[in-house]
């Protein structure tokens, strides 16, 4: 089994980015941790990252076609990508919505997702680690694990 971890735009820049918001912890240290954490699991990870909204929508497609399970922090498509919960609709594993900031606690304009509206869970606000939380769920479910 594969988890397809996908990242939206700006996270490239994670680490330099607002670091007061998102911490210091680069997307390359995030992808090793989970890489190793998907090994103690025993699954494998494809972990991804885009500014362009058309180029997640192709890796959701290629979740499908695989039986994958999804981790994904749209980062500001969260808030504005129909295009991509349109995606996610056409995917039947389980899909994890990860933010690393709590999106509740800031502008009123983070606070809407239209990838809630198919995500089976949403973490926010516990940093970086929300991906390893993430991942340990999407491969609970994928083994069958407590609904
Ligand atoms: C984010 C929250 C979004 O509102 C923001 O646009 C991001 C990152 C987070 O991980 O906290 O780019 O998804």
């Amino acid at each position: 089994k594969t988890v397809y971890i996908l990242n939206g735009p700006n996270l490239n820049l994670l680490g330099k980015r607002q670091p007061h918001i998102y911490g210091h912890v680069t997307l390359a240290d995030v992808e090793a941790d989970c890489t190793a954490l998907g090994a103690e699991l025993g699954v494998a990870i494809r972990f991804l990252q885009s500014n362009h909204e058309g180029q997640i929508i192709d890796w959701v497609h290629e979740a499908r076609e695989n039986g994958a399970g999804i981790v994904i922090n749209p980062a500001a498509f969260t808030h504005t990508s129909v295009a991509i919960l349109d995606a996610l609709n056409t995917f039947e594993g389980p899909v994890i919505e990860v933010h690393i900031s709590n999106v509740h606690k800031r502008e009123s304009f983070r606070h809407h997702s239209y990838v809630s509206l198919r995500a089976d869970g949403v973490i926010a606000g516990c940093g970086t680690e929300g991906y390893g939380l993430g991942l340990r769920r999407v491969a609970s479910r994928l083994s069958g694990g407590a609904k």
